[in-house]
């Protein structure tokens, strides 16, 4: 018995010892990922600012799964090493596009798998394992908005855009999940292309009435509601195998997300549950475009470059997630927008992108690599 006693004892102590270790082991990884906190970036319990770039493709639509990854990687592995060199931290990246390749679809439009030669996860795994070797987090886009029947029908069909979510969509997530260099997901770039003009609705997060110039440029195919039902349901299904994940869309202008202005923010937490029902399925983070694409070079009155982050009204961190003087950078230079984007209180900046104009983006990337105040620039993965 007393032997019994000592021995008992003695494992208890040992119990508690393994408890505390493993405590101590969990808080760091806990942290050891990016997350969200109010309207700021945290890594390591430390506010970070996100700069960096897209590199929206190598080849656009043929970059990952059926054999195409051995031609894609080592140019972007080339790129992670320029923009860390440069002092950057995160770039924007395109996976699926308008569905040009992946995933797969059989001939009535639902999704089976990533490709049909069984390399699509893996390389999806390896763009995330490749940039960590250069503390880089990387920001997968997985759609772009624009008229091809096979995203269109993802979009319109719940019953297709479930067979994408179970097939697809949550294997990768699983995949991935808790990856140091996962920076978060961008369900869709620019939506607002392929949405209905003139729409009336009585909820005002589908009403487009007051978005007539502007939206529906690739063609108008689908409607607010439906696109913000796409992205609820996507983002919901994320979190659900990695519910630290951090989800975005790429939002077009500022006028779409905020509800200041005499405008509607689409993108808020009530819009996306009313469109598709799912309670987890918002964003963490806004990430919105600027191009001064309007009469004499200016920025539009509710443009990114023409504000301060608290302007628009919202809780969540905003990255400003395109910006590009050769696409009118409204009569500022490129140091000057990484610059503003940074002592305006938004939360990163990324500029479009490093296949053009590439050495310009990184110049201003060092340029504000030290700037203090709103957020450590260098990030240690
Ligand atoms: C995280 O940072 C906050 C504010 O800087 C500080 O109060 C808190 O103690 C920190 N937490 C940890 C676990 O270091
Ligand atoms: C912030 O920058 C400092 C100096 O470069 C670095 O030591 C620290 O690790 C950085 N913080 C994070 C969270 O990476």
């Amino acid at each position: 018995m007393a032997t019994l006693t000592v021995h008992s004892s003695y494992t208890l102590v040992s119990m508690k010892s393994i408890i505390l270790l493993l405590l101590a082991a969990l808080i760091p990884l806990a942290d050891s990922r990016l997350s969200v906190s109010g309207t700021k970036f945290k890594f390591n319990n430390e506010t970070v600012f996100l700069s960096g770039a897209n590199l929206a493709w190598i080849n656009y639509g043929y970059d990952f799964g059926f054999g195409y990854w051995t031609n894609t990687k080592p140019k972007i592995e080339e790129q992670f090493k320029l923009l860390k060199q440069a002092g950057g931290s995160t770039m924007r990246v395109w996976i699926h596009f308008e569905a040009v390749s992946s995933p797969l679809f059989d001939n009535r439009g639902f999704v089976t798998a990533g490709d049909d030669k069984g390399k699509f996860m893996g390389d999806f795994k390896d763009l995330f394992d490749t940039a960590l070797k250069y503390n880089i987090l990387v920001i997968a886009t997985l759609w772009n908005a624009d008229s091809k029947a096979r995203l269109l029908g993802l979009i319109r069909n719940t019953a297709k855009l479930q067979s994408y979510i179970d097939n697809v969509l949550k294997p990768m997530a699983t995949l991935v999940k808790g990856h140091r260099a996962l920076g978060g997901y961008d369900i869709i770039n620019e939506p607002e292309g392929i949405i209905y003009r003139n729409t009336v609705n009585s909820n005002k997060c589908f009403d487009t009435t007051n978005l007539n110039f502007g939206i529906g440029w690739h063609t108008q195919q689908v409607t607010y509601e439906q696109m913000l039902r796409f992205i609820n349901w996507q983002s919901a299904a994320i979190k659900s195998a990695d519910p630290g994940a951090l989800v975005t869309v790429g939002i077009w202008e500022g006028r779409v997300m905020t509800d200041k202005y005499n405008m509607v923010n689409h993108y808020k937490d009530s819009c996306l549950k009313a469109a598709g029902g799912k309670e987890k399925g918002v964003l963490d983070f806004y990430s919105v475009h600027s191009y001064s694409n309007f009469p004499n070079n200016q920025f539009d009155v509710t443009s990114v470059f023409k504000h301060s982050a608290p302007d628009y009204g919202l809780d969540k961190p905003i990255v400003v997630g395109e910006f590009a003087v050769k696409y009118g950078g409204g009569g500022m230079t490129t140091n000057e927008l990484f610059s503003y984007a940074y002592t305006h209180g938004y939360a990163g900046a990324w500029s479009w992108q490093l296949s053009e104009n590439g050495p310009e983006q990184l110049a201003a990337i060092t340029h504000i690599k030290d700037f203090t105040g709103n957020g450590n620039i260098t990030i240690h993965l």
